[in-house]
């Protein structure tokens, strides 16, 4: 039991991926670490997002291969599901996982107590609601790492059953006959693609005109295409009017502004994620919520109360991503230790959707340079070229680069690096590198990809951007 009052290097509210990271990373800095966690430690990632998403989309990918092994040779006709296996099989993954966190957290001797941390003037943070409820410690830093929630959509009530968020369908065990999604971002795409993959008829709704807003215009087109042509039927410019429940207690009929009226089994709202800072800080802070609810941080992760900073999904105007919590963690706690800290470019972190085709980039898209007035030079390669792809039967897809063009006319800095297809979220790392080194194609293309392998059409793709390439023009 700790002690009222006792003082630590770092107190950390939340503890996701964002706060984990700060307390494993101070205290590998031989700082003393106590995180308050209103659940679980490994957040949302761990137990409600990244990784149970994961589990269920590598169901997806197991059953469509076996279903495609007869163009192998192999016999398997009429594989079945059953979900129930999945969902124990995800639980165990997180389990392990979250014994292995809870090993790392121990191990550097991190303080967790369980309770809703609020946080108080002078760095002093309570505990509420749960077993530690009434403690009362002190950081000489402390770290908001609240993470996030789904946000859901008035007029539809979410109950667990016929309207759920991300939440709930991740402890489905098992999959609807048909079902709707809401919004077409990263968590929106990634479930109508397992869904329809493992059976389900399924509706995607977008309020914009196109999916996946924020990548490369090309490769979310490559996406749609192939949603379509597995039979996800695709609503863009859609507004959502009402929901009307069907009497028998389960499913019901969406309605759209325009277009025609939904029926199904399932709605799934996916339409992004709100930060968790309600009772987060009381009164007596200079800490700023903007007015979406976000905490407001620089790009050192300081907020507005001297020594304490925030970290993850709970920063205002950052994206929500695990892999950025922890990076913003690191920097953090190098400020706080007054090293020198570089802050996150928040253009060029690496995204990876793993939906089928698989989605990952980094930095610019061709649209975004050129609005900047850039004189970009771009390549394309479809992965139908590569051998590795047709081995494996996978070759929807290609590799986009967009490099910029000097005034001399010669290439410049690689700019951004897009790819959809197999794999493709494996594939990422050397493209992040040449992003964020600022690489230009000449320099990239020196570097080998081994035969065959996937890897090839990006090197290709850099290769042709240098004026010569082996099998791209
Ligand atoms: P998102 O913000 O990426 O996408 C939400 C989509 O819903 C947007 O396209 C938006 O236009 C649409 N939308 C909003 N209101 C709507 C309405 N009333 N009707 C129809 N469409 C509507 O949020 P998402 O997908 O929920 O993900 C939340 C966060 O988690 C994001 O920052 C996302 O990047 C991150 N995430 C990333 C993953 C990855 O990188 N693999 C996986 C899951 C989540």
């Amino acid at each position: 039991m700790t002690t009222t009052g006792t003082q630590f290097d770092v107190v950390v509210i939340g503890g996701g991926p964002g706060g984990y990271a700060t307390a494993l990373y101070g205290a590998a800095a031989g700082l003393s670490v106590a995180i308050v966690e209103r659940d679980k430690v490994g957040g949302t990632c761990l137990h409600r997002g990244c990784v149970p998403a994961k589990e269920f989309l590598e169901t997806a990918a197991v059953y469509r291969t076996v279903k495609g092994s007869a163009e192998f040779g192999i016999g398997a006709a009429d594989p079945t599901i059953d979900f129930a296996v999945s969902q124990s099989r995800k639980n165990a993954v997180v389990e392990r996982l979250f014994r292995g966190l809870q090993g790392l957290l121990k191990g550097r001797q991190v303080t967790v107590l369980s309770g809703t941390g609020t946080l108080l003037a002078d760095r002093r943070v309570r505990v509420s609601e749960g077993p530690d409820a009434g403690a009362e410690i002190v950081g000489r830093n402390v770290v908001l790492a609240a993470g996030s929630v789904p946000r859901t959509l008035a007029g539809l009530p979410v109950d667990g059953r016929t309207v759920v968020t991300s939440d709930e369908f991740l402890d489905l065990d098992k999959i609807p006959e048909s079902a709707t999604v809401i919004g077409a971002g990263a968590i929106g795409c990634e479930f109508a693609s397992l869904l329809s993959d493992l059976g389900a008829r399924v509706t995607l709704v977008e309020a914009l005109d196109t999916i996946l807003t924020g990548c490369d215009v090309e490769i979310a087109a490559v996406v749609h295409r192939s949603f379509r042509k597995r039979g996800i039927e695709l609503h863009t410019g859609a507004q959502v009017k009402g929901f009307v429940p069907r009497s028998s207690g389960t499913g019901g009929v969406l309605h759209l502004a325009e277009g025609p009226e939904i029926d199904s089994d399932m709605v799934v709202v996916s339409v992004g994620r709100r930060a968790r800072t309600e009772g987060l800080v009381a009164a007596g802070t200079a800490v700023a919520i903007d007015e979406r609810g976000f905490v407001v941080a620089d790009h050192y992760q300081r907020t507005h109360e001297p020594s304490v900073w925030a970290v993850g999904d709970v920063v205002a105007g950052t994206p929500q991503l695990a892999h950025v919590g922890f990076a913003e963690a690191i920097v953090a706690v190098h400020c706080m230790l007054g090293e020198p800290a570089i802050p996150v470019d928040y253009e060029r972190v690496p995204w990876a959707i793993y939906c089928h085709p698989e989605v990952a980039f980094a930095g610019l898209t061709e649209e975004q340079a050129k609005t900047r007035g850039l004189d970009v030079v771009v390549k394309k390669d479809p992965f139908g070229g590569n051998s590795r792809a047709q081995i494996i039967g996978d070759t929807e897809g290609m590799v986009k680069v967009v490099a910029e063009r000097r005034a001399d006319g010669a290439e410049g800095r690689i700019l951004g690096v897009h790819m959809v297809g197999p794999w493709v979220t494996e594939q990422l790392g050397a493209g992040y590198l040449a992003v964020n080194w600022e690489a230009t194609p000449s320099e990239v293309a020196q570097f080998i990809q081994p035969h065959p392998s996937l890897s090839e059409t990006f090197g290709e793709t850099v290769l042709a951007l240098t004026g010569r390439g082996l099998h791209v023009g």
